[in-house]
């Protein structure tokens, strides 16, 4: 149907609807996010396609056998905490696999009574919205610029640069063989070949493709999947070789954090300079902000 009749036959059966549930259909209209679906743009539709494919690939918990480390790492976190893929299962997704019983916000504290409390939830990706977030509001125009993403598990960064930006090239380096093909197959069917490529690789090995980035993205790296001396090691290897004035570094949580409790000589201000970030660009209520908040913008002087 074209424009002008589909606003015809909109006009019409606002016409027809009683006079007295006008104004709550009206407000329902303004208001309402079940129009979200029809005017999301391509790109999102893309990434919910990969999201899709992915979750098909994954078990529920998105973590692999291969990761020792970071499954016994959840394990003795001080709450019971549950690894939920932030890009896999978005908020709503989640609620209705609670509903149907495949997935709880909620542990029981006294085994068989009613007494419960919210379950720990960590997700090892970005989520769309910090994907958007960082590609529209934190970082400037990529044109011509080379990004690497440390640790791309299963290539949210790369995908979400390869639609959001105009980055020239993106490089996700993961250590897990196994998240390597899971990005290379995606990376071959929604054709991202020519800008996109992963390494199956120690960051630590990768000094020249460090020296040379101009942005450089570091999600929760390291905390989870190393042991403190790697971490240590690999924080040194990071400060070493992210060297190139006027370069960007995006890490969550901020630097500060990340380095605290691991013993490295980093000096953070001969290196960096924290850029300050408006997290308030989308008014939603339903906008994770704690989320946003943990995302942070350094320029390497
Ligand atoms: C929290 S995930 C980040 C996912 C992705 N960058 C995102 O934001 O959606 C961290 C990933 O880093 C990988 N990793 C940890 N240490 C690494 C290292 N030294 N070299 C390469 N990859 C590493 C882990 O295997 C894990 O998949």
């Amino acid at each position: 149907m074209e424009f002008c009749s589909a606003r015809r036959a909109v006009l019409q059966l606002l016409g027809a609807v009683a006079p007295t549930d006008r104004p709550a259909l009206l407000q329902w209209m303004r208001t309402t996010r079940d129009f979200d679906e029809f005017t999301q743009d391509n790109n999102d539709i893309m990434l919910k396609s990969i999201a899709e494919d992915l979750r098909n690939c994954l078990p529920l918990e998105t973590m692999l056998s291969s990761e020792h480390l970071a499954l016994q790492k959840i394990q003795q976190q001080p709450e019971p905490t549950v690894h939920v893929d932030a890009f896999l299962y978005d908020e709503d997704f989640i609620d209705s696999l609670c509903e149907e019983g495949k997935m709880s916000r909620n542990y029981c504290m006294v085994c068989g009574s009613h007494q419960t409390a919210p379950l720990g939830f960590i997700s090892h990706s970005f989520s769309l919205m910090e994907l958007k977030f960082i590609y529209h509001h934190v970082l400037p125009d990529l044109s011509g610029k080379v990004l690497v993403d440390v640790g791309s598990r299963l290539g949210t960064v790369l995908y979400g640069g390869y639609l959001y930006s105009s980055a020239l090239q993106l490089y996700g380096v993961e250590m897990n063989e196994d998240f390597c093909q899971l990005q290379e197959m995606v990376i071959k069917k929604y054709q991202f070949t020519d800008r996109v490529k992963v390494l199956h690789a120690d960051i630590c090995t990768q000094g020249s493709l460090l020296q040379n980035a101009d942005v450089v993205i570091m999600n929760n790296v390291f905390e989870y999947f190393l042991n403190e001396a790697e971490q240590t090691r690999a924080w040194e290897c990071i400060s070493h070789n992210v060297r190139k004035q006027g370069s960007l570094l995006v890490t969550v949580p901020s630097l500060e954090e990340s380095l605290s409790g691991l013993q490295t000589n980093i000096q953070l201000s001969p290196w960096v300079e924290e850029v300050p970030l408006n997290y308030d660009v989308y008014p939603e209520n339903d906008i994770d902000r704690e989320a946003l908040q943990q995302i942070h913008l350094y320029k390497i002087l």
